[in-house]
């Protein structure tokens, strides 16, 4: 794992997701090597080794940018294909810079039925949020998701984790607002 000081890759990552010009690109292929390589000797010869690389990864940065994903192909001698295979697959990782609040709005049957398409609308025409986007402040990220097991309190928006029954347009704007202050 990453240690913690001002030179570890989390420190350096901070530091670029908390700047608005610079991103991954600003690290170089190097740099970027020698970070990919703590994960890979973290996990060489255990079973499942790209998951355990990629889980580590996005544990610590919050994503698993294009540039670390080549590196990692070099590093394991696993196609690009292949671990792009992997990171579509599951939904938990993420390709782009991750908002500090996530929203999830339900479009499961019950969800669509009970409102869930109005609440996406006025997050799009309101706030100006689009889904699988995250805002240009990177506070918020939107994203829908089918059904998160709370049918009978839809239309249901998981914020932060938290999942927002009965939900209506009117206080879903009302909750984001108060994470914007
Ligand atoms: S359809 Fe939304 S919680 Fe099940």
């Amino acid at each position: 794992m990453v240690g913690e000081g001002s030179d570890s890759v989390f420190g350096k990552i901070l530091t670029i997701m908390t700047s608005e010009t610079l991103d991954q690109g600003q690290m170089s292929c190097e740099e970027i090597r020698k970070n990919i390589q703590k994960y890979v000797d973290k996990w060489r010869n255990v079973e499942g080794s790209l998951i355990m690389v990629l889980h580590d990864i996005q544990e610590d940065i919050g994503y698993v940018p294009r540039e670390w994903a080549m590196e990692i192909g070099k590093a394991l001698d696993i196609k690009l294909a292949r671990i792009y295979e992997v990171l579509t697959f599951y939904h938990y990782f993420k390709l782009k810079p991750q908002g500090k609040h996530s929203i999830h709005v339900c479009t499961g049957t019950a969800c669509h039925i009970k409102g869930a398409p109005a609440i996406l609308e006025i997050l799009k025409t309101q706030l100006g949020f689009n889904v699988g986007e995250t805002t240009a402040d990177r506070l918020f990220n939107l994203d829908v998701v089918r059904c998160v097991g709370a049918c009978g309190l839809a239309p249901a928006v998981v914020i932060d984790g938290e999942v927002n029954g009965k939900s209506t347009p009117e206080k879903i704007i009302e909750k984001v607002k108060s994470l914007q202050s």
